[in-house]
């Protein structure tokens, strides 16, 4: 088998067969993700709060991510790897360029940044110059502050349009994935839909093109854990067990189950 890229996900879509992502940030998880055959991983600056003990996102650094970066990309050879891009370090677009560089040269294959219409100059800049991106919208948790609270986007029918608006625009700016965090199943059903980048739902249902979920969740090392989330640690007794499940029930549609979606 050969390394997984955008190419493999984008036919993954085309064909309707789901691919799982897992947010992890270790050399050993990233190996056995590799053995489990999970296409993609994301180095998460939810490593903030799962790893570093912070209460938000906001506190994670380039220092952070690039060590991350660096450890997961040492365990795996096979999944594409994406880096998520801290707190302001992509507030404008030459910024954006200079950070995405060093994660790219800390080992990942793509970037994620947090954002709607405002970043598509952006992702246009980094996709020209070779960098492809993931673009992530609905729940943001880098706007935790700006929100009120970690709370679902677009409930209403104007916030719902201006979401699918965003996303029909960053996939027109050259963005290669897409993360819908927190955001009604009907909304993410129709953006899965009206945009040619293969997107990746978390708390958004189970029509979107593919599921991620943190590793910390899978394994219930979180003390409060999200609604949408499972412990596929409970009834597989082991690490390469719990990711396998977690694997198996996206490709087979029995994760997300009724309980783990919320709107
Ligand atoms: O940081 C992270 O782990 C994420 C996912 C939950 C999408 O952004
Ligand atoms: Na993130």
């Amino acid at each position: 088998t050969k390394p997984i890229t955008i190419n493999t996900l984008r036919k993954m879509k085309l064909e309707k067969r789901k691919f799982v992502t897992v947010a992890l940030y270790d050399a050993p998880m990233a190996a056995m993700a590799q053995k489990t055959g999970i296409e993609l991983l994301l180095v998460g600056d939810s490593l903030g709060m799962t790893v570093l003990g912070f209460d938000s996102t906001v506190p994670v650094t380039m220092e952070h991510m690039l060590y991350h970066v660096e450890a997961v990309s040492r365990g795996n050879t096979m999944s594409l790897i994406m880096g998520d891009m801290p707190f302001m370090s992509y507030s404008t677009p030459e910024l954006a360029m200079a950070n995405a560089t060093k994660i790219m040269q800390a080992g990942a294959h793509m970037v994620k940044l947090e954002g709607g219409a405002w970043l598509a100059p952006t992702v246009n800049m980094l996709a020209d110059r070779g960098i492809p991106v993931c673009a992530h919208l609905g729940l943001t948790p880098q706007s935790v502050n700006k929100f009120g609270g970690f709370r679902v986007q677009g409930r209403t029918k104007s916030q719902a349009e201006s979401i699918l608006q965003d996303a029909k625009l960053l996939d027109q700016s050259g963005a290669d994935l897409l993360v819908l965090e927190c955001v009604p199943v009907e909304l993410a059903k129709k953006i899965t839909e009206s945009v040619s980048m293969p997107v990746i739902g978390i708390g958004a249902g189970k029509d979107t093109d593919a599921q991620v979920l943190v590793i910390n969740d899978i394994l219930g090392l979180t003390e409060r854990p999200p609604k949408f989330s499972k412990n596929f640690l409970v009834e597989t007794a082991s690490i390469p067990g719990a990711l396998k499940k977690y694997a198996d029930d996206t490709r087979n549609e029995i994760f997300p189950a009724e309980e783990h979606i919320f709107c």
